[in-house]
């Protein structure tokens, strides 16, 4: 049986893309935990999800296009007979209807949506607990950085296992920050907390090459000081200070991390 699909997952929310891949006037499809949804903006430029399905013949509404001509709008219309469906999933429209902005009871499956650290956020069910915070993220002393957005063929918790994980540093970043001679993992400490939990180590490094000039720092190694923060199910944000008092970086993650690329 797949992990994901263990219906306690459907209620936790999930960054699913950058506010910048989401056009106000073209809803765009993602499948999160095997279910087709469809994203879109609706008034005021909202963010708005729903289950990727027309209930009247089952087209998907992500082929579809944003309507403005409807109380309270814009609408998501289906591309197949022009139904359209409000944030809620309400069906708001029936172009062949004699009444057409009557609408019908009844509509498309509504999900949890909402923007947050400049990513959009779906939840599929009542999510059990908030968006992670990220005090880093608005904060103009550190140097944020969003890795991988893109599609991993890996279970979501080894992607969380692997992020905690610094025994790994000096083969696989072996070319950048690893130490090759000394692949002792770096002392960890682990505080339990209400979503997961909070690592903190302090790993020594290399420093090599492009590494001295973002660093600000000559020497051969350094030292990171990291703080990692595991959310359930499979999201993480990690800090990392250096020794030169240069805060890093800070971000959000489902498939995406915030360390220094490898
Ligand atoms: S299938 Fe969507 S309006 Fe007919």
């Amino acid at each position: 049986m797949l992990a994901t699909r263990q219906k306690i997952l459907r209620r936790f929310w999930y960054p699913v893309m950058p506010e910048t891949a989401l056009p106000d006037a073209k809803p765009v499809p993602f499948r999160l935990l095997g279910q087709d949804i469809v994203l879109w903006r609706g008034r005021g430029g909202a963010v708005a999800a729903l289950a990727d399905r027309c209930p009247h013949r089952g087209a998907k509404l992500s082929t579809g296009f944003i309507d403005e001509a409807v109380p309270d709008g814009p609408a998501l219309a289906c591309g197949d007979h022009g139904w359209a469906y409000g944030a809620d999933g309400r069906c708001v429209k029936v172009p062949k209807a004699a009444d057409p902005l009557r609408g019908l009871k009844g509509g498309a499956r509504p999900h949890h949506a909402a923007s947050r650290h400049g990513w959009i956020w779906v939840a599929l069910e009542t999510p059990l607990a908030d968006i992670p915070d990220i005090p880093e993220a608005a904060d103009p002393r550190f140097r944020r950085i969003d890795e991988f957005h893109e599609p991993w063929a890996v279970a979501g918790l080894r992607i969380m296992e692997n992020s905690f994980d610094t025994a790994h540093f000096s083969y696989v970043h072996a070319a950048t920050f690893g130490i090759p001679e000394d692949p002792r993992p770096a002392p960890s400490t682990i505080e339990h907390t209400d979503w997961g939990f909070v690592m903190r180590s302090e790993a020594p490094v290399s420093n090599r090459g492009i590494g001295k000039e973002l660093l600000k720092s000559n020497g051969d190694r350094t030292v990171r000081i990291i703080e990692g923060r595991w959310f359930l199910p499979f999201f993480r944000a990690s800090r990392i200070d250096y020794p030169t008092g240069l805060p890093t970086s800070c971000a959000p993650a489902r498939r995406r991390s915030t360390t220094p690329p490898a």
